[in-house]
């Protein structure tokens, strides 16, 4: 059986609820859900959805035609489904490298279709409509919703450190930090804490004065709503909670981590990878490092032929998530000589796409190499699993700086994506005693956060907050 697995088997599984019984009789109120069309958004919207029905709570989830979410997956909710205005060709050709650009388009072509849907939906729902969730990243939802005279609440998939910092990100922008000479790299950015004067480029970009009118859109929409909901925790980031309110002047709620109630795997875009466990299942424990970038990173071709041999060259056992797109310019792995293939055969496997709240929970996985989506980042500290970070740009950069300098639960591989590094920080992390401390500190982290979610924890009572909230609405 060849290393690389060709044909990911098709996952349908329903999504499945914690050990924590939330389970709520039929209250007869509607929550309205609206997700951006990406894999890390989809993912915490559908979880909130599961969590809000077991709240009592029926849902109807409108979405794009772009990455729609499978309804079968998802019987007990409505799905309503909306133009997009993007072509066939920009929907199908696996969207990777322009996916921001996409969403910029989308912004403006869902804005009537939403709207419609929306005012139709209003008019003939039998049960009492209190309220539009969206994420924060649509900027027409605020007004829409105001137009139509129903409450809006707002679901951040950022850790609230990063979205308090829209305000002043133009500022940042602006003050002269950028370009960042190689003798201020290690400097701390004064009003950004815990980043780095050398984590800016990759949240600004090349353009970055383009932010500026998305950013004031979303400071001003957020603040004209009824709600701001987190999947984040009290354990993990108090006092930003608190500059949350107090920014934008809204009830907060911070009701994660969410996968800790919900699995994500139902809402998954990609066909996961299932033999990934069974080869897992093979395996030493907290001997295997699993790698994956999510799902919008891209990297070049000598990115991830160096991966391919600091991996190599660990030789310690991985699990890697080569997502086709993922490399600039290949369609999936064929970039790797046969050299680097019967090397990395020896140790381990690559797949499309993974289980990934499976495989990061399995026994057998002692290490996270990953690019620090908030999503990844809960999912890794939730199963107590250290990270090597290699953050690839905007939110991800703040939460690499928390695992590594903050928490200290991670090793920042700082950029380097080169062989000997990776070769270096995977065995740091793996064998050395190093690791050891870092994983220890994982586990406090851990049970910490654990807390959080169980009966009477911040998490949980939050839950409470807001569905008492959202029935006042
Ligand atoms: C994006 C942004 O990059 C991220 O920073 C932001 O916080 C949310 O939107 P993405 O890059 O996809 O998300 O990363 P992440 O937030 O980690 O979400 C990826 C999701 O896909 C996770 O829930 C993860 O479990 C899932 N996944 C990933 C799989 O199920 N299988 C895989 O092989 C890889």
């Amino acid at each position: 059986c060849s290393v690389f697995s060709q044909k990911p088997i098709e996952k349908n599984t329903e999504s499945s609820a914690s050990s924590i019984s939330m389970e709520k009789k039929k209250n007869g109120v509607r929550v309205i859900l609206f997700p951006l069309p990406l894999q890390g958004c989809i993912n915490p919207m559908l979880q909130l959805a599961n969590i809000l029905h077991s709240q009592g709570f029926s849902i109807t989830v409108i979405h794009t035609r772009f990455n729609g979410p499978k309804a079968s997956n998802h019987p007990l909710f409505t799905f309503l489904e909306i133009p997009d205005g993007l072509s066939e060709s920009q929907i199908n050709d696996e969207p990777t490298s322009n996916v921001m650009s996409l969403l910029a388009q989308i912004n403006v072509n869902a804005e009537s279709p939403f709207r419609e849907c929306l005012q139709k939906l209003l008019l003939q729902e039998s049960e009492r409509v209190s309220c539009l969730i969206d994420d924060c990243g649509w900027l027409f939802t605020q007004s829409v919703a105001e137009s139509l005279n129903l409450p809006r609440l707002v679901l951040s998939t950022f850790k609230a450190t990063f979205l308090n910092a829209y305000p002043i990100l133009p500022r940042i922008r602006t003050k002269g930090y950028l370009p960042v000479s190689d003798s201020e790299a290690e400097d701390s950015v004064l009003e950004f804490p815990p980043l780095l004067k050398r984590d800016l480029p990759r949240i600004f970009g090349e353009d970055g004065e383009k932010l500026d009118p998305f950013l004031d859109t979303i400071v001003d929409t957020t603040m004209r709503s009824s709600g701001l909901i987190f999947m984040s925790c009290q354990e993990l980031e108090k006092d930003s909670l608190t500059l949350s309110n107090e920014i934008f002047k809204v009830p907060v709620f911070a009701i994660g981590p969410f996968h800790s109630y919900f699995s994500a795997s139902s809402s998954s875009l990609f066909r996961q990878d299932e033999t990934c466990i069974h080869w897992l299942d093979n395996q030493e424990d907290k001997s295997v490092i699993y790698v994956s970038l999510g799902s919008v990173v891209n990297i070049t071709e000598s990115e991830f032929l160096e991966i391919a041999w600091g991996l190599s060259n660990s030789k310690q056992p991985f699990l890697w998530v080569v997502r086709p797109g993922l490399v600039l310019g290949a369609e999936w792995i064929e970039l790797l000589t046969e050299e680097l293939v019967r090397s990395l055969e020896k140790k381990g496997k690559i797949v499309k796409w993974s289980p990934q709240q499976e495989v990061l929970a399995h026994r057998a996985v002692g290490g996270f190499l990953t690019h620090n989506g908030w999503n990844s980042t809960l999912e890794s500290i939730c199963e107590g699993v250290p990270m090597i970070c290699l953050p690839g740009g905007w939110d991800q950069m703040l939460n690499a700086r928390y695992v590594s300098d903050v928490w200290r639960v991670g090793i920042h591989l700082e950029g380097k994506i080169e062989r000997k590094e990776i070769e270096k920080a995977v065995r740091m992390l793996m064998v050395e005693s190093e690791g050891e401390k870092i994983r220890e500190r994982m586990n406090v982290l851990k049970d910490e956060v654990g807390r959080s979610v169980k009966d009477g924890g911040s998490s949980f009572r939050s839950i409470e907050a807001l569905t008492n909230h959202i029935l006042s609405l």
